[in-house]
């Protein structure tokens, strides 16, 4: 109880640090959002993003993208390669701040968000190439998925204390938690670097799920597992969704999948967004199909069929 105080007091004191005036990456939070009369009576989208935009160079990687993510939805965010979706979780997990345009977590919006204090958001994320710590083992991987808890001069004045070692211990039973969820328990001492690429991945799962985040994103998680991992990983997302209410934002290249597991379907092609609805609308929607075609993927083109 006294620990789920202060971890939440703790994320309020971060909270205040983005308060408007302080932090220049805070745009606006409500009552001065000009789209919160347009959204009046409507539930507020976990994640929203308004017009954003975002270049290398020459290239253009988002163009004006606006998205609203509901909360408990699992959405899709497909598109051919260097269509932009990773540079959008990107965005969306401050690794890149756009040219123009929000990011809206709730009522607070974001010109770049501040990376560090995502979890604090309830936001945790995948990397479509692995990131998991090769040389520990599975728990302790996991366990990192907790670290932002813990922070360092925090922790470091309370060393040895009761509280501490309270921390500790409630750490590792989450992560018990879902180790158990995730089927890994038998592996949990394994060094995670060892182990066959799906387990990985599902390893990668399991550190972003530990902080039960409101809103999970998922950077092709099923890319590079064999087909009978990638339905049993598709199982354990839909699960996550269900069992923790998280909201999940997913790309995905398998099709297939994507039709089976989505709410909601964003399509992307060069940096637009040129499709966005439920599976039905997106399998029959002539600019997907022609997006799709135009680059001839294998697994995308069954798309057309
Ligand atoms: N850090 C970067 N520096 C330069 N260009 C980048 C960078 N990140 C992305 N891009 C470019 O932006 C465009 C979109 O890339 P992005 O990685 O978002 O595509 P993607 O849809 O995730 O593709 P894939 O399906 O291959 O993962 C591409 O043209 C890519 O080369
Ligand atoms: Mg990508």
């Amino acid at each position: 109880m006294l620990l789920t105080a202060l971890s939440s007091s703790l994320d309020l004191l971060s909270l205040e640090t983005w308060a408007p005036g302080t932090a220049r990456q805070v745009l606006a939070a409500e009552p001065n959002d000009p789209s919160a009369s347009a959204m009046a009576g409507a539930p507020r989208p976990v994640l929203r993003l308004n017009n954003v935009s975002l270049t290398f160079g020459g290239v253009t990687a988002l163009r004006d993208i606006d998205l609203d993510v509901a909360e408990g939805e699992i959405r899709a965010v497909i598109g051919p390669n260097g269509a932009g979706k990773s540079s959008l979780l990107n965005v969306v997990s401050g690794l890149y701040r756009p040219d123009r345009g929000a990011v809206w977590f709730g009522d607070r919006a974001f010109s770049q968000v501040p990376t560090a204090q995502l979890a604090g958001f309830g936001v945790a994320r995948t990397f479509q190439n692995l990131a998991l710590f090769k040389g520990l083992s599975v728990f302790d991987n996991v366990l990192m998925g907790l670290a932002h808890r813990v922070r360092a001069g925090f922790i470091r004045q309370l060393v040895g204390s009761p509280l501490a070692r309270r921390i500790e211990a409630e750490n590792r039973a989450a992560a018990a938690e879902v180790i158990g969820f995730l089927h890994l328990k038998d592996i949990s001492d394994r060094i995670a670097g060892t182990l066959p690429y799906g387990l990985q991945k599902r390893v990668e799962l399991a550190r972003a799920l530990v902080a039960r985040p409101k809103l999970l994103l998922l950077d092709e998680p099923f890319a590079g597992v064999t087909l009978s991992e990638k339905r049993e990983l598709a199982e354990h997302v839909r699960n996550a969704r269900d069992r923790y209410g998280a909201t999940i934002v997913l790309i995905e290249h398998d099709i297939g999948i994507v039709m089976e597991l989505s709410d909601h379907i964003a399509v992307l092609d060069y940096g637009r967004k040129i499709a966005d609805g439920p599976p039905a609308e997106i399998r029959s929607n002539q600019a997907v199909i022609d997006a799709y075609l135009g680059v001839a993927h294998e697994d995308e083109t069954e798309l057309a069929s």
